[in-house]
């Protein structure tokens, strides 16, 4: 891929003098913990093998080309750092130039132009996380080419402010921080309250982790996520009323069952509900990874997305179709909607030898249903940004 991508670079911006280099940052997909991430709770995200591709070489003057081998039409965007300072850009160079603006925002040294190529492997509008990716390798490979120190965590959460600020996306940090602390291996597992962290060995000899695209677009996807994270702090602050706490990840389930009469309206209850259960239930799943019982932390993964689907009410019929089909198959482990949901990928676990079958019946199932095809990746889990 390295010299696919090099390539190109040279065919679009010339083979003159100037470093080039090749980096690149994973997609994620997260395993358990769904809508937690904003809500003071756990995560438990890993990072794939594919992901984005940047080319880089620094300029002489102010000015940055930028050019996506997956937006030919687009052709080669340019722009000038001063213009980045004080525009906003749109469509997808809003997130690279969302992340120059965040560099200068935190003082970060950028004082020549670039010219930068992209090539991302990770299916578009999928729910994998290719907007953290574009950021997380633009950061990165920032830091490298103009040479500041930034650890990866800094990275993650420069990511972050600048999806909050620049592209108006009111995410919380598990995408970035998957994207740019993933190791080979190994799933994280986040306290999103603290940013307190520890690795858990995905040891996955007899398993495979299959992901499920259900190809539906997510039009309405950014306007219902903000209003979930609304409906959050209503209830929030209507336990803050018998409880003192900050966020819905401090209470355990007894205690909500103590307090929940307080949140008055039924909706509000529920989504609050799936908050702090989800919490609960992705420590308690984490412990049986750890302990190695599989098939306990895939009963986890259905009742996440049982949660999802009647309290949070993020999942919908196609997502619902592909977890459904997926668990009356043999040799599945587990299945669940995945990332912020009305679309985007279902995630499962599904034993080696069962891999082929699942993959057909649960294709010819939804299509059957739905009306058109879902796609299937058997991923692997990676590491985090890298130069190559
Ligand atoms: C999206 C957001 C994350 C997280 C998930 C839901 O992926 O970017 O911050 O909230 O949805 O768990």
């Amino acid at each position: 891929m390295r010299a696919k991508v090099l390539e190109e670079f040279k065919k679009k911006f010339g083979d003159n003098e100037g470093n080039i280099r090749v980096f690149f940052a994973p997609g994620r997909v997260n395993l358990i913990g769904e809508h937690t991430d904003y809500n003071g709770g756990h995560v438990f995200p890993c990072a794939l093998t594919i992901g984005t591709y940047a080319v880089i070489r620094k300029r002489q003057d102010e000015i940055i080309r930028l050019y996506s081998m997956n937006f030919v039409e687009d052709g080669i965007m340019e722009t000038t750092l001063q213009e980045v300072k004080k525009k906003q850009v749109t469509g997808w160079t809003g997130y690279p130039a969302g992340i120059v603006w965040s560099l200068f925002q935190k003082e970060f040294q950028i004082d020549k132009g670039f010219d930068v190529l992209y090539y991302g492997n990770i299916p578009n509008g999928s729910g994998l996380s290719s907007s953290a990716s574009i950021e997380v390798v633009t950061v990165y490979a920032l830091s490298k080419v103009f040479e500041f120190a930034l650890p990866n965590i800094e990275i993650a959460k420069i990511s972050q402010f600048s999806e909050n600020q620049y592209n108006q996306v009111n995410c919380g940090i598990m995408d970035q921080f998957a994207v740019a602390m993933g190791k080979e291996n190994q799933a994280i597992y986040l306290d999103t309250a603290t940013l307190e962290y520890r690795y858990a060995p995905i040891r996955l000899d007899d398993e495979k982790i299959v992901i499920m695209n259900t190809n539906k677009r997510r039009e309405l996807g950014d306007s219902k996520y903000n209003q979930r994270r609304m409906e959050c702090q209503k209830a929030l602050e209507m336990l803050q009323s018998v409880r003192d706490i900050q966020s819905l990840g401090e209470l355990t389930c007894e205690e909500f069952e103590e307090s929940k009469e307080v949140i008055t309206d039924m909706v509000l209850r529920k989504r609050a509900k799936h908050a702090v259960y989800e919490n609960q239930r992705t420590m308690a799943a984490v412990d049986a990874l750890e302990e190695k019982d599989l098939v306990k932390f895939g009963q986890f993964m259905v009742e996440s997305h049982n949660s999802l689907r009647d309290d949070y009410e993020v999942t919908g019929v196609e997502l619902d179709t592909l977890v459904e089909e997926t668990l009356k198959c043999n040799g599945v482990i587990g299945a669940r909607m995945t990332g912020a949901g009305f679309g985007g990928c279902a995630v499962s676990i599904v034993k080696n030898d069962a891999v082929k079958d699942v993959i057909e019946a649960v294709g010819e199932n939804y299509k059957k249903r739905i009306g058109y095809a879902a796609d299937f990746y058997v991923v692997s889990v990676g590491d985090g940004p890298k130069e190559l």
